[in-house]
């Protein structure tokens, strides 16, 4: 496996693979890597030649600075794990590299995708992932890029990024992975206090009750919600950022529960704040 840290070195080694037709796959992370960020590797290894997995934690994207410093750093583990996994290349830049001071910076939005769930409630977050993805996508080159469906609204908007701006790439959603009791993985899992674990069980919980009752016969958008919302504020410590039902395409609020629907939930347990959600089907 090869660790890169120079863009100029990366770049070097994507033109020879591309020259010699090799096929790449690329999955950007943050690193603190887990099951659910190998599921992207293992799904890329499956449908190209060379995967390249990217770690960086991307100071941009972190509306709370206090949110940027408690995310946790594993590199060492990290770079074994993508190893045992038979990642081909790992990217690892500074913020410097990344984000060489500059007197004309940009700023990228998707206003219609960005004005619901997290876009709302973290103003400036799809901001600073749109930069880091397109600078990431410019450097590796991939022919395809794996995101997972855990972010849908970023799997989303990035899917709307490379369409408007005409990236000669294809993006595929990968599913969300989930621990035994259903808990979403994520880095941010490893900051829950053993309490605060427990309690975060009750998402995945919320999501059998939703499936539950819209089956059940629910057809009340206002008090659907309700109901969930009741059962997420059961457990102490818990902090609903939010609670929407939205269509899974145009992520605009629905106001009737029929079809399609998409149920996305941010919560902070303590200070942990986790993200989860289903396509659901209304019948
Ligand atoms: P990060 O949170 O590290 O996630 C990297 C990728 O792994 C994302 O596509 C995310 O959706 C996917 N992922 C995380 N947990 C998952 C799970 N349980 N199952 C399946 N996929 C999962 O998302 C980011 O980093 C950043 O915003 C990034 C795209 C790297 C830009 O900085």
């Amino acid at each position: 496996m090869i660790v890169v840290t120079d863009p100029i070195e990366l770049k070097k080694i994507v033109l020879e693979w591309k020259l010699s037709n090799q096929s790449i796959g690329f999955c950007p992370t943050m690193g603190t890597l887990h099951a659910g960020h190998m599921d992207l590797v293992k799904t890329s290894k499956s449908q190209v030649s060379k995967t390249i997995v990217s770690i960086f934690i991307n100071p941009t994207q972190f509306n709370d600075p206090k949110d940027f410093e408690a995310y946790p750093k594993n590199t060492e583990t990290d770079l074994k794990l993508c190893e045992e996994n038979g990642v081909d290349l790992v990217f690892l830049p500074s913020v410097e590299v990344m984000y060489p001071k500059s007197t004309t910076p940009i700023q990228m939005s998707i206003p219609s995708l960005q004005s619901t769930l997290c876009g709302r409630t973290r103003p400036g977050h799809f901001e600073g992932v749109l930069q880091v993805v397109s600078k990431l996508f410019h450097l590796t080159d991939p022919n395809i890029a794996f995101f997972g469906l855990k972010d849908y609204q970023q799997f989303r908007v990035v899917s709307a990024l490379v369409t408007e701006l005409n990236f000669p790439i294809q993006i595929v959603g990968v599913p969300t992975k989930r621990e035994a009791d259903g808990l979403a993985m994520s880095s941010r899992n490893v900051r829950l206090s053993p309490k605060d674990r427990e309690t975060a069980s009750l998402i995945p919980r919320m999501f059998q009750l939703a499936k539950k009752t819209l089956h059940g016969g629910e057809k009340n958008i206002l008090i659907w919600k309700e109901i969930l919302t009741d059962f997420l504020l059961t457990g102490s410590n818990v902090k609903i950022d939010y609670l929407e039902i939205v269509d899974p395409i145009t992520l605009q609020p629905l106001s009737q529960l029929s079809g399609e629907l998409l149920l996305a939930t941010a919560v902070f347990v303590g200070d942990v704040r986790l993200i989860d959600n289903e396509i659901l089907v209304s019948p």
